[in-house]
Formats: structure tokens, sequence, C-alpha cells
């Protein structure tokens, strides 16, 4: 009889977490099925606490510790597991039991039946949720998935990207190892993107408080996410910000040309001479997104594309127009500041539209 669930390699990646590790070792046995192939790899960074000793007294056929000197971080001791393991799926799980054990069971149960690439320990699907946050930290968990989702377009149909309990076919990941960069925390960030997988399913679970120690979750953990979600994303804002600023010279470069050429147009006509100026801008800052900024992104019908950038580009439009006929009638404030307002309150608005209305889409799969 062929086994009816998949094999498993369980990495756990520990840092100072000696009095936990035995009691997850004991819950994991407790709680994987049965009949299934697993083998669990301990990646510990060489803890002070002597955590990878405490798990070297552990060993067994099925238990492999790594102890690595020299290095520090959990999402490259995730990779590092990775590497060492040899069944077809990886689950990784947090040696605190903030994962419980109990939920390896029904992943492994799904994995087995959907054949996902990726199947997800979710705290924000129906059935899952956090114990014992602050409304403080769970603030920073929503608001972190949040820029998740308006950056990397990978996590948007994921309600939980940002969790640390998860199983990923090892196959995906290997293949994939070189594109990846294990920074901070939040390898699953990666791999979404990165390895580009094509079935991903979440299973509800309970996050629960840490059983002993103290996390290793900081300040400078949440700086190293903006960073990674960053360049993740291609450094994409800072992009559509250049490709932006380019317009506005653009713009300008176009005002004064048709002044120079065809000076009615500024005097009698200014509000044609303004509408030629800021179209010319849209048109250059459109073909520049096209082929640069969202190079990746061009799925579906171009002159779509081209008619919902207008709308994207409106409200920094409307408040330039506003600030012409303000300039015109005379009541006018410093044209340069009022141009400068219309892009600071447009800038946001055209770029989030551009990345959930536009460019949405990868354009190769
Ligand atoms: N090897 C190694 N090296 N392990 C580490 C390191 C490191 O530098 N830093 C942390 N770990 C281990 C911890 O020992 C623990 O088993 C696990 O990684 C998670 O670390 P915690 O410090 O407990 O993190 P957390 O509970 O604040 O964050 C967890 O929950 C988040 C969900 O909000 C992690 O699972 C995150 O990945 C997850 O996103
Ligand atoms: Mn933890």
């Amino acid at each position: 009889m062929t086994n009816q669930f998949v094999n498993v390699s369980i990495v756990v990646p520990t840092y100072n977490e000696v009095e936990n590790i035995s009691l997850l070792l004991s819950e994991i046995w407790k709680n994987v099925p049965k009949d299934m192939e697993f083998e669990v790899i301990i990646v510990d960074d060489n803890s002070p606490d002597g955590t990878w000793r405490k798990a070297v007294e552990l060993l067994n056929d099925d238990v492999l510790v790594v102890r690595r000197i020299g290095f520090k971080g959990l999402s490259t001791a995730i990779v590092d597991g990775v590497v060492f393991s040899a069944k077809d799926y990886v689950l990784v799980i947090d040696a605190d039991l903030q994962h419980p054990p109990e939920y390896i069971k029904n992943m492994v149960f799904e994995a087995s039946r959907s054949d996902a690439d990726v199947v997800i320990g979710s705290r924000y699907v129906k059935g899952g949720h956090v114990e014992g946050w602050s409304r403080t930290r769970l603030i920073i968990s929503k608001t972190a998935t949040l820029i998740a989702k308006l950056f990397l377009p990978s996590t948007r149909e994921i309600a939980d990207p940002m969790s640390g309990f998860f199983m990923v076919k090892r196959k995906i990941v290997i293949e994939n190892l070189t594109k990846l960069n294990p920074y901070g925390f939040k390898i699953l960030l990666e791999i979404l993107e990165r390895c580009n997988p094509q079935k991903v399913i979440e299973v509800p679970y309970v996050f629960k408080p840490r059983r002993y120690g103290k996390s290793k979750l900081g300040a400078k953990t949440i700086i190293q996410y903006i960073f990674h979600v960053l360049k993740l994303s291609g450094w994409r804002p800072f992009k559509f910000a250049l490709v932006g600023l380019a317009g506005v010279g653009v713009n300008l470069g176009i005002l004064n040309l048709i002044g120079y050429l065809t000076p009615l147009l500024i005097s009698e006509y200014f509000m044609v001479g303004s509408a030629i100026a800021i179209e010319a801008s849209v048109i250059f800052n459109f073909i520049l997104h096209e082929l640069w900024t969202f190079r990746d992104r061009r799925f579906g019908n171009v002159f779509t594309r081209f008619a919902l950038f207008h709308v994207s580009s409106a409200p920094a439009i409307l408040i330039q127009y506003l600030s012409s006929i303000s300039i015109k009638y005379g009541l006018a404030m410093n044209p340069f500041i009022a141009q400068l307002i219309g892009i600071l309150i447009g800038f946001p608005f055209n770029y989030v539209f551009s990345e959930l209305g536009i460019w949405k889409r990868k354009s190769v799969y």
C-alpha cells in the first residue's frame, strides 16, 4: 500500500530555545500522522544557552542537528535546513511552541490531498487567530501584511503571507536557491515571490503565547522587513518616483516650449497650453512605466492600461489644473509650490492605483 501522506522534513530554527526544545520534539512526535515518513532538522546558530547541546542529547535516527558557527539569522537558518533536508516537503516550525505542533497533522493532510506547492499555517483565515498579543503587536502585524500586499503581487491573495509556520515543496526552493535572498525573518515572502509557486493554500492555526524565553523580533527586525519588501519589489516605488520626477521636467519643459513657439497658448489660452504639457508628461510617464518600472507586469491590453493611467494621474492633474486657474486669475501662490503640492498629494494615489489597478499582475507565468 502506498503511503497516504507526503513525506516531510521538519525544519526547526533555534536560537536560545534550551527550555523549549525537548518539549517541542516530544510534541512533534505525538502529533505527526502515524504512518508519515519524516525527519526533524534543528538549525541552531551556536546558541549561548547551549540549545544545540541539548538537541544533540535528544538525537535519534530521525533527528539532525545543524550547529552553525559564525552565522546568525532566521531566514538563512531555514534555507540551510532546506538544503540539508531529504524529503519532498519541508515544514518550518518555530521552536518556542507558538506554532502548536497539533496543527502539523492537518497541514500534512492538506498538502497530501491538494499537492500544493506551499501550505501556509494561517492566523488570518477563518478558524485561525492569535492568542495573547497586545493591540500594538497585532497592528504591527496587520500593517506589515498590508505593506507586503501593496508591493508584492504574489501575496495579495494570501491572508497571512507573514506566517513563519508553513510547508513548501523542497524542489521549488532548491531549484530557485540562487534567487533567494534570505534576509531578516520573512523567508515565506521570498519563497512566494521568487520560487513561483503555482498552488498555495492556507490552513488555519492559532498562534500561541511563547512557552519560555523571549522573542528575537525587535525594532531591527521591523526595519529589516521594510528593506526586505522594497528589495523584493525591485525598488519599484523609487523607480516610480524617479519617473514621476522626470515627468515634472517634461511638463515644465513642454510648457516653456509652447510659450516659445506659440505664446498665445500661454498668454490667452493658458488652459490649453497647460493641458498639452500635462498630457505630454502623462504619456511620457506611461511609456517609462511600461518599459521600466512595471516592465514585468504588462498583463492584458496596453490601451486599457493607458486609459487607466489617466485615471491614476487624475488627482495630480486636477491639482495642477486648479493651480493653473488660480495662477491665471492672479490668486496665485508660487506655481512651483502649487506644482509640488499637486505632486505630493497625487503621488501616493498614482502609485497605489498603478500597483493595484493597472500593472497588478505579472506578465509571465
Ligand atoms: N537559527 C536561528 N537563528 N534561529 C532563530 C534566529 C536566528 O538568528 N532568530 C530566531 N530564531 C528562531 C527562534 O529560536 C524561534 O524558534 C523562531 O526562530 C522564531 O523566533 P521568535 O523570536 O520566537 O520570533 P517571533 O515569535 O517574534 O516571530 C515568529 O512569528 C512571526 C509571526 O508574526 C516567527 O515565526 C516569524 O517568522 C513570524 O513571521
Ligand atoms: Mn516566537
